[in-house]
């Protein structure tokens, strides 16, 4: 009894300490490059200058399974970095070229610390816009279909890629998004991106309802077909 007694006493001491842990490793680690507190860029230079995407609102944003992976084995998510056009070259046909070398490689957590960060982030809710909980309703649409809608009809294959190395270079790959977002918070951003990010170049097509939810369907078809 004494002995439970005791550990109980050791866990409850030591949570405090690993919870500030994760709080820790972000400020020293993260927040030079990640806006922790808010707001999202208000200005084209604010925007320019950000060194990587915004986490004060990442507990309705992110997966906090992907999170966690992810933060012990980075990949790539936009293929030029963070701002794209620091990292684009036109190339000798006039065609846009990343400069490799110029992109940073993401600090790697161990299973601990991405743990801890991961909890820490999940806690941040202060989202600039309203995120419905149940927004999305899960449905069908075939990758054929998806794609027409994709990039013949609504453009978005000029800055998104739909497979490793096809499709624009400015946005984040799509084919992993539903892996790496919550479809509610995708709903509310496709229906608005500026209502999240005001100076973000992604443009509002006034998508319907219906249309936004068939985009859904098509990324998680997409994330089944293409496995990077
Ligand atoms: C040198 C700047 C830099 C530092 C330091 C940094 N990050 Fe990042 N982070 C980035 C960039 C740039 C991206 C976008 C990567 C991509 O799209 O391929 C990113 C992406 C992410 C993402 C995915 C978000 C998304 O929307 O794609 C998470 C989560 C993340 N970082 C968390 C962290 C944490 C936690 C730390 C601290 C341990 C950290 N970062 C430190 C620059 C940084
Ligand atoms: C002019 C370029 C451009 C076009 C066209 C465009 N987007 Fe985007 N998109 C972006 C940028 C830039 C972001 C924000 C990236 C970030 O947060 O770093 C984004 C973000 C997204 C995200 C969230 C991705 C993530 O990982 O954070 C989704 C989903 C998305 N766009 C879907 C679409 C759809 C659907 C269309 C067509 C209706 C479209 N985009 C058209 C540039 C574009």
């Amino acid at each position: 009894m004494k002995r439970h007694i005791a550990s109980l006493v050791v866990f409850l001491a030591a949570a405090p300490l690993w919870a500030a842990s994760g709080e820790t490793v972000l400020q020293e680690r993260c927040a030079q490059c990640h806006d922790l507190t808010g707001p999202a860029p208000s200005t084209l230079e604010e925007l320019w200058t950000r060194k990587g995407p915004d986490l004060f609102y990442a507990g309705v944003k992110y997966k906090p399974e992907w999170m966690e992976r992810w933060l012990q084995n980075p990949s790539r998510i936009r293929p030029a970095g963070m701002f794209y056009g620091k990292h684009v070259r036109t190339g000798p046909d006039g065609q846009d070229v990343i400069d490799v070398a110029s992109l940073v490689e993401h600090p790697r957590l161990s299973p601990g610390e991405a743990e801890a960060v991961t909890r820490v982030l999940m806690a941040k809710k202060a989202t600039p816009a309203p995120v419905q909980e149940g927004a999305y309703q899960p449905g069908r649409i075939s990758l054929r279909m998806g794609e027409l809608m994709f990039d013949k009809f609504k453009g978005c294959l000029a800055c998104h890629q739909i497979e490793p190395d096809y499709g624009g270079l400015s946005g984040p790959e799509v084919y992993t998004v539903t892996e790496r977002l919550r479809e509610d918070f995708l709903v509310a951003y496709l229906r608005d991106p500026q209502a999240f990010d005001p100076k973000i170049f992604m443009p509002n097509k006034k998508l319907k309802e219906r249309d936004i939810q068939k985009f859904i369907h098509y990324f998680r078809a997409l994330a089944q077909e293409v496995k990077p």
